[in-house]
């Protein structure tokens, strides 16, 4: 695997026996059988352990950002730290963490955050972190600001304009942050983001490799405008488009807290994942397959439950909304 991003040096990794065997090579020459089993994380929604000891006012937000979900900062980083195990366990080459790290994103959560990865034993180098709406809402550059501190290890590959090079995938981090209040949870995608995608997968195109954009929200539009408005992504034509021309693009993302797979266009396979939100269900770790360009979920890991089932086709522009919104 190579991260290149933000000036970092390539690294590589054997798909096989995760050992670094091609540090400085040519990431686009790959001569060796191919096969990336990817695993995906998201809405870890993670507070800091002394959140009682907030303001009234800082109390009361955290609480209308949790409605719904109990309010156990213990629970939270448990619940990571299981998944974290499992995604050891499960053989995978990269983790993906698709955004709501935090749930207000403040600074001590961004701590909690980093504490459980670099306890996990998990290496900094496997991981892509995403930002989510909720790691904004205390300010719009948190996520960024704690790249340069508590979680600098992974700035590389998670940072602005990082690529992750696996055997068989590209992996393309692009933020879908926007500012907003918290009683909005929105997103948008930039032009400049799915340029430098649509640059990738040019660059990648002759290697064969899966390109996996990792992002938060969903590319398509929910079935209801006001609804869209309040949680769904602002410029649903833009990215639907765009998957529409470049059918070698996939899409990994959170944000809805549901698992499903979803297609682009009819008579084509899914290339839209979603998986569930660590913070409320005890088998959030999906897990994919990437090969022959494509990327292949395959059923979490030790449920023994099959992969989620394949949506309508999205369609243009126009996706239906398939389920409740809880606080996302
Ligand atoms: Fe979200
Ligand atoms: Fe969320």
């Amino acid at each position: 695997m190579a991260a290149i991003g933000g000036g970092s040096a390539l690294i590589a990794r054997n798909v096989t026996n995760l050992e670094p065997i091609r540090h400085g090579s040519d990431p686009l020459l790959s001569d060796y059988p191919r096969m990336t089993r990817i695993a995906h994380l998201s809405d870890l929604h993670l507070v800091e352990d002394d959140h009682h000891k907030r303001d009234t006012a800082g109390r009361l937000r955290l609480s209308y950002l949790s409605f719904g979900r109990q309010l156990d900062g213990g629970d939270r980083r448990r619940r990571l730290r299981a998944a974290l195990a499992a995604y050891r366990r499960s053989g995978a080459e990269h983790l993906l963490i698709t955004g709501d790290l935090t749930e207000d994103g403040n600074a001590a959560q961004f701590e909690v955050l980093a504490e459980e990865l670099q306890g996990s034993g998990i290496g900094s180098d496997e991981i892509t972190l995403i930002p989510g709406n909720h790691d904004a809402y205390t300010s719009p550059d948190a996520f960024q600001e704690a790249l340069k501190g508590p979680l600098q290890a992974f700035a590389p590959t998670s940072g602005t304009g990082a690529v992750t090079v696996c055997d068989d995938a590209v992996i393309v981090p692009i933020s879908t942050l926007m500012p907003q209040p918290v009683a909005r949870s929105a997103g948008a995608v930039a032009a400049a983001d799915l340029d430098r995608v649509a640059s990738v997968a040019r660059s990648y195109k002759e290697s064969g490799r899966a390109v996996a954009v990792a992002q938060h929200h969903q590319p398509y539009g929910l079935g209801v405008p006001g609804l869209n408005w309040i949680d769904g992504l602002q410029n649903p034509d833009l990215a639907m488009g765009f998957l529409e021309r470049h059918t070698e693009v996939h899409i990994l993302h959170g944000h809805r807290h549901l698992k499903c797979d979803r297609q682009v266009a009819a008579n084509e396979r899914p290339r839209v994942f979603a998986t569930t939100a660590c913070v409320i269900d005890d088998a959030p770790l999906r897990l994919y397959e990437a090969s022959e360009g494509r990327i292949w979920p395959l059923a979490p890991a030790g449920t023994g439950t099959p992969a989620a089932v394949a949506m309508p086709t999205l369609g243009l522009r126009a996706a239906h909304a398939s389920a409740g919104v809880s606080w996302l």
